[in-house]
């Protein structure tokens, strides 16, 4: 049988020690590369952290897959089996530019189930952490299990992109939203933004473009609360390619969804 605390205790270890590793970096010159575009954004501490898990994965659990955003794990084509789903730092681009609003995001699959989440705000020293049917912690403190809201009492998560036009998402669709919401905020971490949200600091978070090592953790996290984590269609996250995302508390998902998103009809 799958000795789940252990991997619970070897995955919160593992994080700790690549907290202390990006604090040193702090008083290093950064080697910044970009990738996609201009604004996309890697350093090699995002490199160095993904391979220092991947070293600590492959010595302990070789029998695991892992799915790291810098590219140094496997390229699966199905979740079969106890799946890492990796990012190394979650917010690069607030990490080169303000050195804080970053976290370390590491989600452990088993045949596609959430089984294990963590992120790490590394400036904080704040680990936020669940294992499916355990509850969810920051630190050693329990989380409250989330309470219903609405969309007047709500403040959402998101990012100005999404409300401007844009090919992804009908912004005459987020208008009507942002307006109706209490307020909104956009951090530049989808970790932490699921974090808020688990937390009640935001009573909700969407984008249209995250990848599986941005919501893997989050989802065990929000989930563990009774928090709704889905695509923007309402659907079942994929874990296999990039989706979109909308995690609220019960209640609020339901009402974005169907009175604002037309239950994903558009
Ligand atoms: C990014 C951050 C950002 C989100 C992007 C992600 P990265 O991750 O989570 O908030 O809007 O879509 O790619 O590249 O900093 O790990
Ligand atoms: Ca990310
Ligand atoms: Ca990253």
């Amino acid at each position: 049988m799958m000795n789940w605390d252990q991997i619970y205790a070897h995955a919160k270890e593992w994080v700790n020690e690549a907290g202390v590793k990006i604090r040193l970096s702090f008083n290093e010159t950064l080697n910044i590369e970009t990738k996609t575009n201009a604004n996309d954004l890697v350093t090699n501490i995002d490199k160095e952290i993904e391979q220092f898990f991947i070293s600590k994965i492959r010595e302990v659990y070789s029998d695991h897959k892992i799915m790291g955003e810098e590219g140094f794990g496997d390229s699966l084509d199905n979740l079969e089996g106890i799946v890492w789903m990796i990012d190394p730092i979650d917010g690069t681009m607030n990490f080169v530019h303000q050195q804080r609003n970053f976290a370390i995001s590491l989600g452990v699959y088993e045949n596609g189930v959430g089984k294990i989440g963590l992120i790490y705000d590394v400036v904080h020293d704040e680990l936020y952490h669940a294992k499916r049917g355990n509850g969810a912690y920051l630190n050693e403190k329990p989380l409250d299990v989330l309470k219903e809201t609405t969309v007047k009492e709500s403040i959402i998560a998101l990012n100005a992109t999404w409300v401007m036009e844009n090919h992804r998402i009908d912004h005459n669709l987020m208008i009507p939203l942002v307006k109706a919401a209490r307020g909104t905020r956009s951090y530049g971490s989808a970790a932490l933004e699921m974090v808020f949200v688990a937390t009640g600091r935001v009573d909700a978070y969407i984008s249209m473009r995250l990848s599986p090592w941005d919501i893997a953790a989050g989802a065990v996290i929000i989930e563990e609360l009774g928090g709704i984590v889905t695509n923007l269609w309402g659907d079942k996250l994929n874990f296999l390619s990039q989706d979109s995302l909308l995690t609220a508390k019960p209640g609020l998902h339901q009402s974005i969804l169907k009175d604002y998103l037309k239950e994903g009809k558009w």
